[in-house]
């Protein structure tokens, strides 16, 4: 390490779950990290909501006053690990505004104002990294921005959200209810104890913003992102969704094609044989399809201090290496190109639907006559169980693809049918195989 060169001071924006984890590496590797980039790396002010917690970083680095870490001229880089919009925006857009180069976690501030902050960062010569903020420790903005540069980029199908992840896994594995397996990976700590967020996709959906974003080059708000939960799923979907040879899984989907940028986030049906389908528990995975590259499947731990620090990390030895050189934004991420989103009602999907009908002759001809008209097409339908007590029978179908506005009437005129009790579930289905 050139000892003669200054320090560069990291001044920190929260010290929870991330920031502690980013601490300990920043302390218990000062030495190799100042070795490998030629300089010394200190802590120099870190910000916290309560002085009195007990903390692992000296008290002396401690502050209750955001001003002496994003102000203070004795910083040189800020990492941003305060979650949430407010205040944080406010604090990375004066950091960056200040001449500071930010690293942040924070999904939900980089979906909803990636593009602003990105071009604050461009106006006043910083960098902005947020590698952290989709998929924990797994390299994913890094190879949108480097790696893959060279390819139009027409999907991608991910599984962004451990704790939905862990829930379906037992729900597969297990046949446990979704109550039963929320309730598990809230005492597992895999759970917040509100879990809307997670369950109902809107974490999914933050994520999927971002990664569509930079799939794409423009802009996508994360309202623009159709969202659909676990909550109604029920055991026997799962059970059906095994004999037809699927798992279902809480999946991430973008396409672009000459219509559009479809985003969608809901539970699908992924083929059980094929490796996205057989990332369990709070593993994350992305898989990605490039017209260069066909696709590729990036996995692992998308949670907790460890893979989130050694990504908040690895945008602090690029962003060093850049002020060593003088430079930055050296490959950026671009956000700017504008994008038309597609009505989730054009996105064309293959559908499995589960409805119970009276245990009667003509019922099945009554229900393929609404697909007909409604331009749907049906390639498996199979009957299930029958309850002689009500007289009713569950039948299975599978549809070949079709838009979801069609699919959308086709369920209105079925449940409407007098032969038909109800619709129980319509999930959508993703045939993936590695061909693609
Ligand atoms: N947890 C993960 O595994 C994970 C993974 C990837 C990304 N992320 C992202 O990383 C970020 C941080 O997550 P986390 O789990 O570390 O959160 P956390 O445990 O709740 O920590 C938040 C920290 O920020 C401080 N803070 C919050 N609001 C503040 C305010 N207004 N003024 C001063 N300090 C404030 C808190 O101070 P006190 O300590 O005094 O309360 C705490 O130290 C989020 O954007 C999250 O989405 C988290």
């Amino acid at each position: 390490m050139d000892r003669n060169r200054a320090p560069v001071r990291v001044g920190m924006l929260g010290l929870g779950t991330v920031g502690a984890g980013v601490a300990d590496v920043l302390q218990g590797k000062d030495s190799s990290l100042g070795r490998r980039l030629g300089r010394p790396i200190v802590l120099g002010k870190v910000l916290v909501r309560d002085l009195n917690k007990t903390r692992s970083v000296p008290s002396g680095l401690l502050t209750a006053s955001a001003s002496d870490v994003i102000d203070s001229p004795d910083i040189d880089l800020v990492v941003e690990v305060l979650g949430g919009i407010d205040p944080a925006f406010d604090y990375v857009r004066r950091s960056l505004v200040n001449g500071k180069h930010v690293i942040t976690a924070n999904k939900e501030l980089m979906a909803n104002h990636g593009l602003e902050l990105l071009t604050v960062a461009q106006e006043h010569g910083c960098d902005l990294f947020f590698e952290a903020s989709v998929g924990g420790g797994i390299p994913l903005i890094g190879p949108f921005r480097q790696d893959l540069a060279a390819n139009e980029i027409t999907e991608i199908h991910a599984i962004i959200n451990g704790t939905t992840n862990y829930i379906l896994t037992r729900m597969t594995e297990d046949g446990a209810s979704f109550h039963q397996a929320l309730e598990e990976a809230t005492e597992k700590g895999y759970a917040e104890p509100d879990p809307t967020n997670d369950v109902d996709g809107h974490d999914s959906a933050y994520k999927l913003a971002i990664l569509a974003s930079l799939a794409f080059g423009g802009p996508v708000p994360p309202e623009a992102v159709y969202k659909e939960g676990i909550r109604h799923l029920s055991t026997v979907d799962f059970d059906y969704a095994r004999e037809l040879g699927y798992t279902i899984k809480l999946l991430a989907t973008s396409k672009r094609d000459a219509g559009g940028v479809e985003v969608r986030v809901h539970p699908a049906l992924v083929t059980r044989d094929y490796l996205l389908s057989q990332v369990s528990g709070v593993e994350n995975a992305v898989r990605i399809k490039g017209d260069l590259l066909g696709h590729a499947l990036f996995a692992g731990r998308g949670a907790g201090p460890g893979p989130t620090s050694s990504a908040i990390v690895a945008d602090l030895i690029d962003l060093v290496h850049n002020i060593n050189s003088g430079t930055h934004a050296r490959i950026p991420a671009r956000f700017d190109e504008g994008l038309v989103i597609k009505p989730m009602s054009e996105v064309i999907s293959r559908y499995y639907f589960r409805v119970w009908v009276a245990d009667r002759a003509g019922v099945l001809a009554r229900i393929g006559q609404v697909c007909a008209t409604t331009g749907i097409s049906i390639a498996a339908l199979v009957q299930k169980e029958a309850d002689p007590s009500s007289g009713t029978a569950e039948i299975v179908i599978l549809t070949h693809a079709a838009r979801e506005a069609d699919m959308q009437a086709a369920v209105a005129g079925i449940a409407g049918l007098e032969v038909v009790d109800r619709v129980a579930t319509l999930l959508r289905v993703e045939d993936l195989t590695d061909e693609d």
